[in-house]
């Protein structure tokens, strides 16, 4: 069965997120959603998560799960608001437990229990799961994190960020937990799924060159994918990863990003004053000049 897919972009973060429905059928599933964040006010805003509920709720959709690929670093998921504004189950790999449990450590969260019971479900590698009449399985692929999934669902496949666009490549491998080698390995897992399988996106870095993409076949990734496609040896992928991933400054939203997405969408609990507060570890991540 074919599953129906619709993407939407979201630009101030590189995002896609995706709405996957039956073909013939409501039952749909919302993949990698986010909450517009301003970091310079601390404000969250519903704007681009609300385009999701209007597009469920103009197509009578029954939203039966709310994934996320991984603990993203450069977006806040609007999985909990989703949840509350259409229904679902929010889930995860059951690997969220490691980041989650090296996050508590980093922001000196007591109040946090690293155990994923902020999730509705945890999935295990190779777990089958539906979403009405279509069938979906899960395949691990860590690498960008320890707890990256991708989800299978008919012929698409939903890889969060463990491809790129083939003019891209992949995704960094330096945040706690990532593993240049395991994020090869996972790469050849997707690319040995067959040719015409439609392979959905997390993020697309355009530029001013083309638009966003977010779908390639395998076959395409096969043939053209920079780092990872025909021709690539795991030596050389480590090497260049690496040293690229030495490069990179940390994304601009992983600090309020990684402490909402570890409590599944939901913003910390609110102080005696009624207000919700982020943490900011000092001199701890990154690099010193
Ligand atoms: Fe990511």
């Amino acid at each position: 069965m074919i599953p129906h897919v619709q993407h939407f972009v979201h630009e101030a973060t590189n995002t896609f997120s995706y709405v996957v429905r039956e073909p013939d059928g409501p039952a749909a599933a919302i993949i990698d959603s986010v909450l517009d964040y301003d970091p310079a006010a601390g404000r969250s805003s519903t704007h681009f998560s609300d385009q999701l509920v209007q597009y469920v709720r103009d197509n009578d959709l029954k939203v039966e799960w709310i994934l996320e690929t991984h603990v993203h670093a450069d977006h806040l998921s609007a999985a909990a608001y989703l949840k509350e504004s259409l229904g679902g189950r929010v889930a995860a790999s059951e690997n969220v437990r490691d980041v989650q449990a090296t996050f508590r450590e980093i922001f000196n969260l007591h109040d946090f229990n690293a155990d994923g019971s902020q999730f509705d479900h945890l999935f295990t590698d190779s777990e089958q799961f539906s979403i009405g009449s279509l069938k979906g399985s899960v395949i691990s692929t860590p690498g960008h994190t320890s707890d990256s999934v991708s989800f299978l669902i008919g012929n698409a496949v939903f890889v969060g960020d463990t491809l790129f666009a083939p003019d891209k490549g992949t995704a960094r491998t330096d945040f706690p937990g990532g593993s240049a080698l395991a994020l090869y390995e996972s790469t050849q897992r997707l690319l040995a799924l067959p040719g015409d399988t439609r392979v959905f996106l997390c993020h697309d870095y355009p530029g001013t060159a083309r638009k966003f993409e977010p779908v390639h076949s395998v076959r395409d990734q096969r043939a053209h994918n920079i780092h990872v496609g025909a021709g690539s040896v795991a030596d050389e992928f480590v090497r260049i990863r690496e040293s690229r991933d030495a490069t990179l400054g940390m994304p601009a939203l992983i600090l309020p990003a990684v402490q909402v997405n570890i409590r599944a969408g939901q913003l910390p609990g609110a102080e005696e004053n009624g207000v919700s507060y982020l943490k900011i570890p000092l001199n701890l991540l990154g690099r010193a000049s």
